[in-house]
Formats: C-alpha cells, structure tokens, sequence
C-alpha cells in the first residue's frame, strides 16, 4: 500500500497553471492533493504514528471559545489509539511539531510536497521547511493569529473553516506584526468580528490545501468531526528579506520611535534592513521565546 502512496503525485499539475503560479503566495489560493489516500492517516496509522512518536515533542492544548481559554497540557501514560479517542471525544489540539525531522514517514511526505511544488511553480525557491501534523477535536478552534514564515494548509480527514484575512491595516498593525516577528508576544494579534466581512472563509474537506500570504492573519474553526491537517511552514529568499525587514523595523521603533509599515511589497530598503537585523541578531541575542502558557491539564489512558 504505502507503494502505491508514495508513487501517486501529491499534486494535479493542472492545478498550477500560469496563472495559479503567479498568484501562490502573493494571495490566498486552493488547490488540491492527494494526501488524504494515505493510510498513516486512519485511525489506526495515527496511533501507531503517536506510539511511536518522540511525546515530548507533541504540542497538547484545549480550548473554549474565548483567546484565553486556550490552555497548555501534558501526555502522561496513554496509548496512541486512546489517544486518538481522546481527541474525538474532547477538545483538544494536538500538534506533531517538526514532524518531518522525526518520523521519516513524514519526512517523506515533506520531501515529495516540496519536490513537487518546485517542479511545478517556476522560480519557487523553498527553505527552512517544517511539516507539523495537526490531529483535532470537533469544535477546537485555533484563535486570530499570524505566522512568521509561509504556511500552506493540507488537509487530510474532517472538515473545518479556515478565516484568511488580508495582510493591511485594520486586519494587522504594523507594530503588532513587529512584535510577532521580534517575538515580543506570541502571535495571537488584536480580532474584531467585524474583520470577517474582510476575510474569507474556506471550508476545508480532505484533499483541500490552502496557502496565503507570508503573515497574513488567519483562524480556523473546526466542525463537528475529527480534523486532521498538515501544516508546513517554509521561507523563501523574498519571505526570508521580509521577515529581517520587519525585525529590523520592530529595532527602529523601539530605539528611535520609528514607524514603518508592514513591508507589503519588495522595496530596496528591505536591504539595509536585512544587514540591520542580521547585525542585531549578533549584537542584541533575543531572549528565548516567553511561555506565557503554563500546563494546566495531562492527558492519561484514564
Ligand atoms: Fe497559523
């Protein structure tokens, strides 16, 4: 069986026309895939998967319905199918953080994404890539938030609406977008409801992907099933000077009460501030990220 998976294309190249290929990564675009075929996907792949998955690097939280409720956990003495019930049964997200680096059935995956995609979109030039696998309950959300790299969402089982707002100012401040990227906060930003009129809605079924802008502000509300979703994150040449630009505008403000915007488009400036942030990076070590969520709950075969 997993012959015949690893020898189906994960991608349609009819779905990345010239026009697709242009717009990926400059707006949000759908396509499709077929990774929801694979088998390490059902029920009994994912346990077997989380028995043998290293657990101090499963990412555990539950949530209500409010940005606060959103609470940090531990896996204590429980199997990976109880596991999996637990999901169905909860509230609960779990995250396979850099999944590609520890199971290499994963990496495989990883591998063949990017293989496909560079062949497919002229010019695109990925790096730094990491692949978390997401496994969720019906109903958990993943609150307003921005991510630093690129994000492309694949979708495996379940259904969920995933929110994609535009990367400008009511949807995201420049200094908000400053402090995610220097790490100062976490990347949850400001939401108001009124932003959904701007945003738009995607309802992701298996062997859907969605990818949008580097930092666009997103959020993802699952539906009454369980979801489970790839989530890979990479930086490109353009996102990698962006990302430096950005760090070196959050310096700015903070040292000369400098207001920038949120570099939307490549402009010559992004190159002294590359040097600027490459410096500050050697000058001014940042502090290891801040946990602001402490672990409240540990989930155990009981
Ligand atoms: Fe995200």
């Amino acid at each position: 069986m997993r012959d015949f998976v690893e020898t189906t294309p994960v991608f349609d190249p009819a779905g990345f026309d010239s026009e697709t290929c242009q717009k990926f990564g400059q707006t949000p675009t759908q396509h499709t895939h077929s990774l929801h075929r694979d088998p390490m996907f059902t029920d009994a792949g994912l346990a077997a998967l989380l028995d043998r998955y290293p657990r101090e690097h499963i990412g555990v939280y539950r949530m209500g319905d409010t940005v606060d409720s959103w609470e940090c956990g531990r896996l204590g003495a429980i199997s990976g199918a109880s596991l999996v019930q637990a999901v169905k049964d909860g509230r609960i997200w779990l995250n396979l953080r850099d999944a590609h680096r520890r199971d290499p059935t994963l990496a495989d995956i990883n591998d063949r994404v990017f293989d496909e995609l560079k062949q497919l979109i002229p010019g695109f030039r990925p790096f730094n890539t990491d692949l978390g696998l997401l496994i969720s309950s019906p109903g958990a959300r993943v609150f307003y938030h921005l991510d630093v790299p690129r994000v492309m969402l694949l979708h495996l089982r379940g259904h969920k609406n995933v929110w994609v707002y535009p990367r400008s100012e009511p949807f995201v401040e420049a200094a908000g977008l400053e402090s995610v990227v220097s790490e100062k906060t976490e990347e949850e930003i400001p939401y108001l409801p009124e932003f959904d009129a701007g945003g738009k809605c995607y309802r992701m079924a298996p062997g859907q992907m969605v990818h949008w802008p580097q930092n666009a502000p997103h959020r993802i509300d699952n539906g009454d099933d369980l979801n489970v979703s790839l989530s890979i994150e990479f930086m490109t040449p353009t996102a990698q000077l962006r990302a430096n630009a950005v760090l070196a505008n959050a310096w700015l403000r903070d040292r000369f009460g400098l207001k920038s915007g949120i570099e939307s488009k490549p402009n010559i400036g992004w190159l002294p501030k590359f040097v600027l942030a490459r410096l500050l990076r050697i000058l001014e070590p940042r502090d290891r990220k801040p946990t602001v969520i402490p672990h409240t709950f540990r989930l155990e075969e009981s």
